[in-house]
């Protein structure tokens, strides 16, 4: 494929859509066509889906939660994301396959291995060319979320040790894949972080 999909991941509050939209800025700066997209919700159908998953009151099923990421990622991937990529054109995208296993995996109840492998066959296997990971402890994050003063979803709702699982399963998939993952330190400003990612994606660009 001619494009390049460049996914962000980290805590709620990590700074995600602030780095997204500089580096999208910067590439179209540069003269490159840039998708900003999102997981879950970058469809239509993936409105509906993340309006469930992320606001539906009361229990869902881990494996039925699973799924439903899954779902929206596999039509979001298809109708969306590998058009733009056959296109040439650079996909920048707020969170992707890492979510799951990190999320759905830090409940404990389910095994990341299986939530990867069910987020590859939805997608049909496609990886992104560089995953973005801002690190930010959990108080942190949790800390500029309450002065944004943004409604919480029911992840954000969960207890802290489990954003700090989620924030160590991160690094645990880094670590697993060096040559994928840009680690960065999310309490940097946020001059110095975007200037970190230039570096990486201008590498990248040749
Ligand atoms: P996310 O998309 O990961 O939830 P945001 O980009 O919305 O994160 O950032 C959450 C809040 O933190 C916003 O108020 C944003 O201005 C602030 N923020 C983002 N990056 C930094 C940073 N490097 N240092 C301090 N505050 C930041
Ligand atoms: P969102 O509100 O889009 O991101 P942020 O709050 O970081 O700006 O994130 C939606 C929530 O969905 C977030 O708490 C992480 C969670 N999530 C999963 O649990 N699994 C997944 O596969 C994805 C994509 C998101």
């Amino acid at each position: 494929m001619a494009g390049l999909f460049i996914t962000f991941e980290g805590g709620d509050g990590s700074g995600k859509t602030t780095q997204i939209n500089l580096l999208a800025s910067w590439l179209e700066s540069e003269g490159h066509t840039v998708v900003i997209t999102r997981e879950p919700g970058g469809t239509d159908l993936g409105t509906e889906l993340r309006n469930i998953i992320l606001h539906r009151e009361g229990f869902i099923a881990p494996r039925a939660e699973a799924l439903l990421y899954a779902a929206d990622r596999s039509h979001h991937i298809h109708t969306l994301v590998r058009p733009a990529l056959k296109r040439g054109e650079i996909v920048v995208q707020d969170r992707y396959l890492d979510s799951s296993v990190a999320y759905q995996g830090a409940g404990r109840v389910l095994d990341p291995t299986e939530v990867r492998d069910i987020s590859l066959w939805a997608t049909e296997n496609l990886m992104p060319d560089l995953t973005v990971v801002l690190d930010v402890p959990a108080s942190v994050a949790k800390a500029r979320q309450a002065a944004g003063e943004r409604q919480y979803d029911r992840l954000e709702a969960e207890a802290e040790d489990f954003h700090t699982r989620v924030r160590e399963s991160y690094l645990a998939l880094a670590a697993e894949e060096p040559e994928r993952f840009l680690v960065i330190d999310g309490e940097s400003s946020i001059e110095e972080i975007h200037e970190a990612i230039v570096v990486k994606v201008s590498d990248l660009l040749g």
